[in-house]
C-alpha cells in the first residue's frame, strides 16, 4: 500500500523525535567535566551514607584562608568542611556562621527516588589538563597550574517528594597549591517549589556569594544558561585568600533619556539618582536585588 505524502511526513516526523529524545538521555550536559561511573567515580553515596560522603583530600584546598584536608559531599547539593550535614532547610547567604559552605544548589535532594551522586578526585592526566586550560582563561595573568581536581556530580537528581523530576549540577574544585578555584556547572534544573540557593559562604561571612536568581526555584532552570565567565552554564570562582572580588557578569545596555540640558546629566550627582531609580525599576521587573548598575558611556543623540 502506498503512503500518501501527509502520512510519509509524519513518519519521518515521528521518528527524529524519538531519535532526539534518546541522544538527550544520554548526552551530559556539555560544561560538565567527567563523572559517574563510566569516568571512574565513586557513585552512590549518600545512599549508603546517609546524606553524606566524607572525601580524604589528596592535596590541602584552600578556601578563604582556610586550609582543608577533608570535605564532605553531602546530598543536599552542598560542600562543608568540617561536619557533614543533612540540612535540607536553607539558610540564606550570608549565614554569619561558623561553617565554610560551597553550594552549587543547596535544596531538598532525594537520591532514594532517583538520580545519582559521584565524586572523583584528580592529580594527573586530561581532567588536570582541562582544568588548567579553564581557569586560565577565565583568570588571565596568574599562569596557573592545577595539581588537584575534586569533581562532585548530582546527575539527574530528584527533589524531595517528587520522584521523577531530574535536576543536574556539579561542583569542581581547583587547586594549584596557594591558588584554589571552583566552578559551578549546571544541566537542566527542574522547577522546584522547595528552597534553593546556589553560591558559597564563609565563615562569619566575609566572603559570600549568591548566584543571581538561583533563589528563586521558578527560575532555576536558567541557571544552565547563565555564567560570569561567558560560558552558559558555568560560575567560576576564586576563592583561596579573600576577600576577592568575584565579580557579576557584566551586561551592557543602553537607556535612551530626555535632558533639557547637558549640565542636567553631570550636576548634583544626577547620574547617580538616575542608576538607583532605573536599578529600583530592574528589580521591581525581576532581576535579583544584587544587581549593580554602572555609568560606562554618554552619547549625545539627535531628538
Ligand atoms: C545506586 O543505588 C540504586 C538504589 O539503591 C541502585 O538501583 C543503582 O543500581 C545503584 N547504582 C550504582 C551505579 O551502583
Ligand atoms: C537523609 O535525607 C532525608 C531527606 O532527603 C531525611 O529524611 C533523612 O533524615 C536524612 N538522613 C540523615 C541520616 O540525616
Ligand atoms: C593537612 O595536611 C597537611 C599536609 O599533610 C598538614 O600539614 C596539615 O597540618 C593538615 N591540616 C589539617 C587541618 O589537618
Ligand atoms: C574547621 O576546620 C578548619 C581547618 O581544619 C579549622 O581551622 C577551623 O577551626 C574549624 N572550624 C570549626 C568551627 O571547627
Ligand atoms: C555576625 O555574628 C556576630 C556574632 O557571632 C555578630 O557580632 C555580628 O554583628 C554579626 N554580623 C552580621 C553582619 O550580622
Ligand atoms: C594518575 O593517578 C592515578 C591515581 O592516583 C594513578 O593510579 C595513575 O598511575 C596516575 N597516572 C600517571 C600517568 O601518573
Ligand atoms: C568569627 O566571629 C566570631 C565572633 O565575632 C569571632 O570570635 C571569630 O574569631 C571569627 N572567626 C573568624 C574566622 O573570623
Ligand atoms: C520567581 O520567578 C517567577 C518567574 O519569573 C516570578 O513569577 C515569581 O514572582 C518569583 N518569585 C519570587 C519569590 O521572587
Ligand atoms: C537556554 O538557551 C538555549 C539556547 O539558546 C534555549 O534553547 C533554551 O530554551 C534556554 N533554556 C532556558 C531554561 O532558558
Amino acid at each position: 500500500m502506498r503512503l500518501s505524502s501527509v502520512s510519509r511526513y509524519l513518519l519521518v516526523f515521528i521518528s527524529v523525535l524519538s531519535l532526539s529524545r534518546v541522544t538527550n538521555a544520554q548526552t551530559a550536559p556539555v560544561v560538565f567535566y567527567p563523572f559517574g561511573s563510566v569516568a571512574g567515580d565513586t557513585v552512590n553515596i549518600s545512599v549508603e551514607d546517609e546524606n553524606s560522603t566524607l572525601v580524604d583530600l589528596w592535596r590541602p584546598f584552600v578556601f578563604f584562608g582556610r586550609t582543608y584536608n577533608k570535605t564532605y559531599v553531602n546530598s543536599n547539593g552542598y560542600l562543608t568542611f568540617n561536619q557533614s550535614s543533612s540540612e535540607f532547610f536553607i539558610h540564606n547567604f550570608p549565614i554569619n556562621g561558623s561553617e565554610d559552605i560551597i553550594a552549587p544548589l543547596w535544596t531538598d535532594v532525594d537520591v532514594s527516588m532517583n538520580g545519582i551522586i559521584s565524586y572523583q578526585q584528580y592529580s594527573n592526566g586530561s581532567v588536570l589538563a582541562q582544568a588548567t586550560r579553564d581557569i586560565n582563561q577565565y583568570f588571565p595573568d596568574l599562569s596557573f597550574t592545577a595539581t588537584w581536581v575534586l569533581v562532585a556530580t548530582w546527575d539527574r537528581v530528584a527533589y524531595y517528594y517528587h520522584s521523577g523530576t531530574e535536576t543536574s549540577f556539579q561542583v569542581v574544585l581547583i587547586s594549584g597549591g596557594d591558588l584554589s578555584f571552583i566552578l559551578m556547572n549546571y544541566g537542566d534544573c527542574a522547577v522546584t517549589y522547595n528552597a534553593v540557593q546556589a553560591g558559597y559562604d564563609t565563615v562569619n561571612s566575609t566572603a559570600y556569594f549568591v548566584i543571581p536568581g538561583s533563589i528563586n526555584g521558578s527560575v532555576i532552570p536558567n541557571l544552565m544558561n547563565s555564567s560570569n565567565v561567558n560560558v552558559p552554564g558555568r560560575w567560576a570562582f576564586r576563592v583561596d585568600d579573600g576577600p576577592h572580588q568575584n565579580n557579576l557578569p557584566e551586561n551592557i545596555i543602553g537607556v535612551q533619556m530626555r535632558v533639557t540640558s547637558f549640565s542636567d546629566l553631570t550636576e548634583n550627582g544626577n547620574i547617580e539618582i538616575f542608576l538607583e531609580k532605573l536599578q529600583q525599576e530592574l528589580v521591581e521587573s525581576g532581576l535579583p536585588s544584587s544587581v549593580k548598575l554602572n555609568l560606562r558611556k554618554i552619547q549625545k543623540t539627535q531628538p
